[in-house]
């Protein structure tokens, strides 16, 4: 490969040449994918625990209730926002024709945001405490106790500081573009810090910890609460919880798409019109489907059909980016053969077709009845979150580590095979648990006469399928990791060395 071709030397509209020297971009990526082998191990071990209660009996650090929340949060926030803010990193300077804005300042942004997921992480897993002490309690430094609203208050002050760091980067980098048009996969990152700034505060307000505070220090038990109560809380809790997918992963990994998959190929997108249409339905309906996680809980019924219809609204953005994504990929079917970045992106383009349907379905109340609580919800959060946004992520990152550090990807070989470990692990896990989900749920439909402990055994074949599968995704996330850093430490072809010198 011409030297020329890996370093993507670019040239915008009022004839500079520039030379992206990506090292913001490399910085996230390369913490990015340290996390997601670190937490996606995390999710192995729960995987494994299940099916072995013995393992790691004795280490109170590793217990579920702890290793859960840190993977689910980890995965989320060590790696595919990360990730996300890597791939903004390297394609906006190029889409805008201008350097990036700010090298240094994303850099430090990710020293206070790595800072904020380490604080987080250990503060879930309280390594120095094996009991329960009253500080342990302290949602200020151990956890929230809500799902995705674990992190601890600490954590999302530092992690909102770096958050908006990231945000002035790119906002200034978009201001200094040397072209008029802004290129949907900018729109799309756009779209994702905004949303993830606002979801993350509104999510993470820390009224909680400050009421907590109150009571503890000044014994003040008076009203008002500065944080949420009641079904207030459940519904912001869930509004955060369906927003960190519907809001921040899925505008983060289909901006990838839009950059990534029309590169890989070497083809123009299909039509700037549909994916226009799907940004904006995506924004407008998204932020109105959290309630569905509470179809037949404790919010008013015609909220809980609200987000029934709105999670059937979401058709239209997702048809306007899978037919995006499939008419940008006529004719080049034949690259399916060897190109294995356009492997992830169409996989991964089948797979949110595959879980943003059967998301809208299982927002129906009678198939909630028979779902809920059950293993089937985790198939389709992973279905999102690795059949989609990570298997995106993995094609970009070995689209862009080539172009970041000029010299040619480590091994395709590699590629190939974190490719298929990746996809047939993932297909492993999902299959197994949807199939585990919609038994489990017609067993407790026959409570009282089925003790709740025989629908527990009938559930262990399932948990071993899922542990094969997910030992196969994890092998993915080393060979990936494995093959960036490779490439980046190998040595730089002749003709590089020699400009470099020059
Ligand atoms: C980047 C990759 C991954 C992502 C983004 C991810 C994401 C998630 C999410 C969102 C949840 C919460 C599910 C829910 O509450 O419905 C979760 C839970 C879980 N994940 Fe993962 N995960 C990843 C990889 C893995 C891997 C490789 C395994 C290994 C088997 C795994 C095992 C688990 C387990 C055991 C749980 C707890 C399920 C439960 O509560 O019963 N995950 N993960």
């Amino acid at each position: 490969m011409a030297v020329q071709q890996i370093a993507q030397i670019s040239s915008n509209p009022v004839g500079e040449r520039i030379d992206h020297d990506d090292d913001a971009a490399k910085w996230w990526m390369t913490v990015a994918l340290f996390n997601v082998v670190v937490f996606g191990t995390f999710g192995l071990i729960a995987a494994v625990k299940m099916v072995m209660p013995g393992l790691f009996a004795g280490v109170s650090w590793l217990a579920w209730p702890r290793i859960r929340p840190a993977h689910v949060n980890g995965v989320v926030f060590g790696w595919l926002v990360p990730m996300s803010i890597a791939m903004f990193h390297y394609f906006i300077p190029r889409l805008s024709g201008a350097k990036l804005y700010g090298t240094r300042i994303s850099q430090i942004a990710l020293c206070i945001w790595e800072t904020g997921v380490i604080v987080a992480t250990l503060g879930l897993l309280n390594p120095w405490g094996g009991e329960l002490q009253a500080g342990s309690l302290n949602p200020w430094w151990m956890t929230k106790g809500k799902e995705w609203e674990d992190y601890n208050a600490i954590s999302n002050i530092i992690i909102t500081v770096a958050l908006l760091m990231v945000d002035y980067v790119i906002f200034r980098t978009i201001a200094q573009r040397r072209y008029r048009q802004i290129y949907v996969a900018t729109w799309y990152a756009v779209g994702t810090l905004l949303w993830t700034s606002l979801v993350y505060v509104v999510g993470n307000w820390p009224g909680q910890a400050i009421d907590w505070t109150l009571h503890t220090y000044f014994g003040w038990d008076a009203l008002p609460h500065f944080g949420f109560t009641g079904s207030n809380d459940a519904n912001v809790n869930w509004f955060y919880g369906h927003s960190i997918v519907g809001l921040v992963a899925t505008p983060g990994g289909i901006a990838l798409a839009y950059y990534f998959l029309p590169k890989s190929i070497n083809a123009p997108l299909y039509s700037h019109k549909l994916s226009i249409i799907g940004f904006w339905t995506l924004g407008a309906i998204y932020f109105w489907v959290g309630a569905h996680h509470m179809i037949y809980g404790p919010i008013p019924y015609w909220l809980q059909t609200v987000a029934t219809v709105f999670s059937f609204l979401l058709f239209i953005p997702v048809a306007a980016a899978v037919i995006n994504f499939l008419g940008t990929s006529r004719g080049e079917w034949h690259q399916l053969r060897n190109n294995v970045v356009f492997k992830f992106f169409i996989a991964g383009t089948v797979m949110y077709f595959l879980v943003s349907t059967q998301g809208s379905f299982e927002a129906l109340r009678p198939v909630q009845a028979i779902v809920h609580f059950t293993d089937y919800t985790v198939g389709h959060a992973h279905l999102a979150l690795f059949g989609f946004a990570t298997m995106f992520a993995f094609g970009a990152a070995l689209y862009a580590a080539p172009r970041m550090w000029k010299r040619p990807l480590y091994s395709e070989g590699i590629a190939e095979w974190s490719f298929w470990l990746a996809f047939i692990g993932i297909t492993i896990y999902v299959v197994s648990l949807t199939a585990a989900g919609i038994y489990q749920g017609k067993l407790w439909m026959d409570y009282p006469h089925l003790p709740f402990i025989e629908t527990v055994v009938a559930m262990v074949p399932f948990w071993h399928a899922r542990a094969g599968g997910g030992a196969m995704m994890v092998a993915s996330m080393v060979l990936v990791a494995f093959n960036v850093y490779k490439t980046a430490t190998s040595p730089a072809p002749a003709e590089t060395r020699v400009a470099a010198k020059a």
